[in-house]
């Protein structure tokens, strides 16, 4: 069988759907792939090397910040700003938009990126993960907030890595969701799953119901039909997990907003517009607590929060069903 790597994959999907292209994608991917093999080598061997525990920090959303999630982070902007075509990013562990300018040289992509997700289960070995979403800029357009900040619509890509038992790539150009396995003996990620479609219908539910309480009688009435519904609990904890196995087998997440967290707790730009774009170009439905698209939210900053509601086109419009 002939192995296909990642980039001769990107590469054959540009020649496919931009024969123009000037390379600088294909550039970026290859950087993110280079920071995701470096954190995925620090994972596998977090329990021997001192990176677990705590930093001693809070983050801008007022979390403790891992020693891992710092690790992460600035692989990831040691990478994106001397990759030489990123020209603006946004990240989780970052207070405010970087803006990049390498001597007067300009790239032409801007990323947002949650560098290690699931941080409440990184002592635990369990999968965490690295999120990312990229859009394109053109070589006249002033860099300001309002055209950095972009509806998920328009992202020309977004994928996640995910450190589990094996580490994956799963990415989308817009044309269809494509996975990828880390082959540690040869170093590469290969191709493992071809064009993936969400199942129309699945039998997981996933959702912290440690909330319940805390939720709006909508999310309340619209959790119940599942867990009344015949359908089977999963709940990781880690969105990129989470919302991994749904991917694959079908059902859906909800994270809707609660007491506490009035606007729901997961980010538009770094973790609910990528995987919203991955959703639906898997033929999935990624909705926010109107039940109106993700892709269509304007964004206010970088760090804003949405409900986010995703998965198989059958569960997500039976939740929808209960907001009347
Ligand atoms: P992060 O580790 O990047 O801060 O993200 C944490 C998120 C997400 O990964 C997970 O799905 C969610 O927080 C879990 O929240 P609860 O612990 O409230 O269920
Ligand atoms: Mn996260
Ligand atoms: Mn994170």
């Amino acid at each position: 069988m002939a192995e296909i790597s990642v980039i001769e994959h990107i590469h054959s999907m540009q020649l496919k759907w931009s024969p123009t292209a000037t390379g600088q994608f294909t550039s970026l991917l290859h950087d993110l792939i280079l920071s995701a093999k470096i954190i995925s080598r620090s994972v596998t061997k977090a329990g021997l090397v001192d990176i677990l525990g705590g930093t001693g920090n809070i983050n801008i959303q007022g979390e403790q910040v891992q020693k891992l999630d710092d690790f992460a982070n600035s692989v990831m902007i040691y990478r994106m700003k001397n990759c030489g075509v990123v020209c603006a990013l946004g990240s989780e562990e970052e207070e405010e938009l970087v803006i990049i300018d390498n001597a007067g040289e300009r790239g032409n992509y801007v990323i947002f990126f949650d560098p290690l997700d699931g941080s409440s289960n990184i002592e635990a070995n369990v999968s965490i993960g690295t999120i990312f979403s990229i859009y394109r800029v053109d070589d006249n357009t002033a860099l300001t907030k309002e055209n950095i900040l972009r509806k998920g619509s328009e992202q020309v890509a977004a994928g996640y890595f995910l450190y589990g038992p094996s580490t994956m790539l799963v990415y989308s150009t817009g044309h269809g969701v494509y996975g990828f396995t880390l082959d540690p003996s040869v170093g590469e990620f290969l191709l493992s799953h071809e064009n993936i479609k969400i199942p129309e219908t699945g039998k997981y539910y996933s959702v912290n119901a440690a909330n319940y309480d805390k939720w709006a009688k909508e999310d309340q009435r619209a959790v119940d039909m599942f867990t009344h519904g015949g359908y089977s609990l999963r709940y990781v904890g880690s969105l990129v997990a989470d919302f991994h196995r749904t991917l694959l087998y079908g059902g859906i997440y909800s994270y809707p907003a609660d007491m506490k967290n009035k606007n729901g707790k997961l980010r538009l730009l770094y973790e609910a517009n990528p995987l919203s774009f991955l959703m639906e170009q898997a033929g999935g439905l990624a909705v926010n607590g109107q039940g109106n698209r993700i892709l269509e939210t304007m964004p206010e900053h970088v760090h804003m929060r949405t409900p986010f509601i995703f998965g198989s086109v059958r569960e997500v419009e039976k939740y929808r069903s209960a907001f009347g």
